[in-house]
């Protein structure tokens, strides 16, 4: 198969990861006799200083015509210390979310065997966990009207959700509890938003068209404690923007390092790949951060292309240096910690 790849590496440790993900898919290409060509395109803090704004309508044209997009991380501590800055690398990826029509976005959590006595949650609360987490990614408060009243002492920000937005939502989630174990949770906060209640009244309407699947209902501050006490009883979560990008921090925990998850986004065009971690600014340029979420998010991207064969191999390789104890200093704990670009080369060299 022929693949092109938009690239956008990003800000803080983004350009190491990716470098790696990029290995580890050439790896597969030369294995699997793909082609992969990849298009590199700015981003965010790096887009801001070249050329004023973090999402060129260059690179939009670069991701708008790929197969798919592989993204780093976005995200600059310049622009964090500054509340008044105008042009905020964050706001990159929040204009590529919308003009790419990324509305879904997938957060799967599962455990590693090797690491689950890495999680500071116990082992058997925790083995054999795997869910998704699905967080509408284009709507709600990310998007609703903000600002700042006249006297400049008050601020808001608005929950916006149109029925159309939580259907199509709802939709993935519930296609996607029927080729798992056909349980959806619709967390939400209906107890207190009207937002939220629109969201349980559109849901409920669409249970009739998906007899097999069993509802549940559920408040997202219930659920902040539930999730790391008994992942195991989820499956499939369907979430607000807000909620999701809350919640999936959390359940990185489960994990056992925010390092290792991988998320893809959806719409109705092209994907977009991408781990779950921020940019770490702290770690940019020292060759310390883990590749291990954006890797398994190219075998995310490979899984989405049908090439199921590709991404079990980026899997098994993962797992395998996991288990052999190749892996950054945040999961080393006193053992040898490799180097992002050591693991890199090692994963590519054993697929
Ligand atoms: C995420 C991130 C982003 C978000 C930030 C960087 C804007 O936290 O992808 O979860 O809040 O969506
Ligand atoms: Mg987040």
């Amino acid at each position: 198969m022929k693949l092109n790849i938009a690239l956008l590496a990003g800000d803080g440790i983004g350009p190491e990861v990716i470098d790696q993900a990029v290995k580890v898919s050439n790896a597969i290409a030369k294995k699997f006799n793909h082609e992969i060509s990849w298009s590199p395109a700015l981003t965010g803090a790096a887009a801001i200083d070249a050329v004023g704004e973090p999402y060129p309508d260059e690179t939009h044209e670069v991701c708008a015509s790929a197969d798919a997009v592989l993204f780093g991380a976005i995200g600059h501590p310049r622009f964090d210390n500054d509340p008044s800055a105008k042009v905020r690398p964050e706001q990159g990826l929040l204009k590529m979310r919308q003009k790419l029509g990324l509305f879904a976005n997938v957060r799967p959590t599962f455990t590693f065997p090797s690491l689950i006595d890495k999680s500071p949650l116990k082992r058997e609360r925790i083995e054999g966990t795997d869910l998704i987490i699905l967080r509408e990614l284009t709507g709600g408060i990310y998007f609703g009207e903000r600002g700042r009243k006249d006297d400049g002492n008050t601020a808001f920000d608005t929950m916006t959700y149109q029925r159309f937005e939580i259907e199509r939502l709802a939709k993935k989630g519930f296609e996607m509890a029927l080729k798992r174990s056909k349980k959806l949770c619709c967390v939400d906060k209906a107890n207190v938003l009207e937002s939220s209640r629109l969201w349980r009244e559109t849901v409920q309407a669409m249970e009739k068209d998906y007899p097999e699947v069993e509802v549940s209902y559920e408040f997202i501050d219930a659920v902040a404690m539930r999730l790391v006490q008994w992942p195991k009883d989820y499956d499939v979560i369907i979430t607000a923007n807000l909620f999701g990008d809350i919640l999936t921090d959390e359940a990185s925990v489960i994990a056992g390092s925010m390092g290792l998850m991988p998320s893809s986004s959806v719409g109705s065009k092209v994907s977009l790949y991408e781990p779950i971690h921020g940019s770490y600014p702290q770690a940019a340029g020292k060759d310390i951060a883990n590749p291990l979420a954006t890797v398994l998010s190219a075998a995310m991207l490979f899984e989405d292309m049908d090439l199921n064969a590709e991404a079990q191999a980026i899997r098994d390789v993962v797992n395998k240096s996991l288990a052999e104890g190749i892996v950054t200093e945040d999961l080393a704990e006193g053992g040898k910690a490799y180097k992002t670009s050591e693991v890199g080369d090692w994963l590519a060299k054993n697929i």
